[in-house]
């Protein structure tokens, strides 16, 4: 299949647009994506002409949406290849999903001197929730530092598992950097020392395919919106037995089996963990995604990233005031310049029509470790972005430079 980016890219009408007097040049997919038309279609036709709630009424409307909302989560099944849907739980996102992990597995099965191991690159949303269980139970937590390249030091890695790890929370690739982890390394570490896994895959699912049993790890979470999907919309995938023992997290209705006042008893997986009315547009939404992704051919969708990816390192490099930050592998590229503050360029960029973001991207203890007090500039790609896309990025900078 030959790739005709212009002709896909009239799936995503927000692509289609000027801002301020130019065509817009998106590049900044790793903080959310632009959904497809097929997206917005499935959005509309739920509220339009399905919309009831799911799991509850004995009328027409309710079983479509439930049969909607349910098929969206085998969807999701298939698509990270896990062995079923009773492995899928709906969550907001990726931060409420490791926040779901961290208080029902986290809050009750740590002790004081547990080690808890993260790594420099991870986003706030995968260190903050654990320091919260730390706070409370006692766990220790422990960082995997970076090489010279600002990649994950693996050895440092090895000597920091014990037989106290109890959990390795790390991202498969960095929302800051673009770096791609070494997880199956990491995963084999944290088996050798019977620990569990959590993969916070946010930056990876829009992509390259995953699949959770060949990673073998214990959880995997994502957001639905950088893959395309609707905000609001996330996953949750934990192996059956683990997410059999834990504790629901939050409660309510929809998660229950049985009620009195004396008495509690939970539903099923995955309902024990989805407590209330559900984002059900979400889910059917990001079902919709998936199957828009399903019928693209990922492997030259990830060829034409990768093509991109270079030709903007290249555009970089060439630009010697320009300094990239790490060897980005995925989706992001963050850079600095001499003498010019981020988010002067940024807003230079805007005056363009180029989106990028600027900052320290969630990951303000990376920055720390960095050295880079003003954050960087990042820009992040999707597979609907093109080489006119990045022409117009470096040509953009040097325009700018022409302010400072
Ligand atoms: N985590 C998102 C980003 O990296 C918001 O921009």
């Amino acid at each position: 299949m030959a790739l005709d980016i212009h002709t896909l890219r009239l799936d995503f009408p927000a692509l289609a647009q000027s801002v301020n007097g130019h065509p817009l040049v998106y590049l900044d997919n790793a903080a959310t994506t632009q959904k497809p038309q097929g997206v917005l279609d499935a959005l509309n036709h739920y509220y339009q002409s399905q919309n009831a709630n799911v799991h509850r009424a004995a009328h027409a409307l309710s079983g479509q949406a439930t049969h909607a909302f349910e098929a969206a989560r085998s969807k999701v099944a298939r698509f990270i290849h896990a062995p079923d849907a009773k492995h899928i739980i709906w969550t907001r996102g990726t931060t409420e999903a490791i926040n779901l992990v961290a208080y029902s597995f986290g809050m009750h099965s740590l002790k004081a001197g547990d080690e808890i191991l993260l790594s420099t690159l991870e986003h706030h949303a995968n260190i903050v929730p654990w320091q919260q269980v730390a706070a409370a139970t006692g766990a220790i937590i422990k960082v995997i530092p970076l090489t010279e390249h600002a990649e994950l030091d693996l050895t440092a890695a090895a000597a920091l598992f014990s037989t106290r790890t109890r959990l390795l929370a790390i991202s498969q690739v960095s929302n800051a950097l673009g770096v791609i982890n070494p997880i199956k390394e990491l995963i084999a570490l944290a088996k050798q020392v019977g620990a569990l896994t959590l993969v916070d895959g946010a930056q990876a699912v829009g992509h390259f395919p995953v699949d959770v049993q060949a990673l073998d790890c214990d959880f995997y979470v994502f957001s639905g919106h950088k893959m395309f999907g609707p905000t609001g919309i996330g996953v949750l995938y934990g192996k059956r037995a683990l997410l059999e023992q834990m504790p629901p997290w939050q409660t309510g209705g929809e998660m229950i089996r049985q009620v009195s006042f004396e008495h509690t008893s939970f539903g099923e997986l995955p309902f024990k963990f989805e407590a209330g009315t559900p984002n059900i547009a979400g889910a059917i939404g990001l079902g919709a995604a998936i199957d828009y992704l399903s019928g693209l051919d990922r492997s030259i969708l990830a060829e034409h990233e990768q093509s991109l990816l270079q030709q903007l390192l290249a555009g970089l490099t060439a630009m010697p005031d320009v300094h990239i930050i790490g060897r980005p592998a995925a989706g992001a590229v963050s850079f600095i310049i001499d003498d010019v503050h981020p988010q002067d360029l940024a807003t230079l960029l805007d005056m363009q029509g180029i989106a990028v973001r600027t900052g320290h991207h969630c990951a303000m203890p990376l920055m720390q470790a960095l050295g880079l007090s003003q954050g960087t500039i990042r820009a992040s790609l999707a597979f609907y972005n093109t080489a006119d896309d990045i022409a117009a990025l470096l040509a953009g900078i040097d325009k700018a430079r022409e302010f400072f």
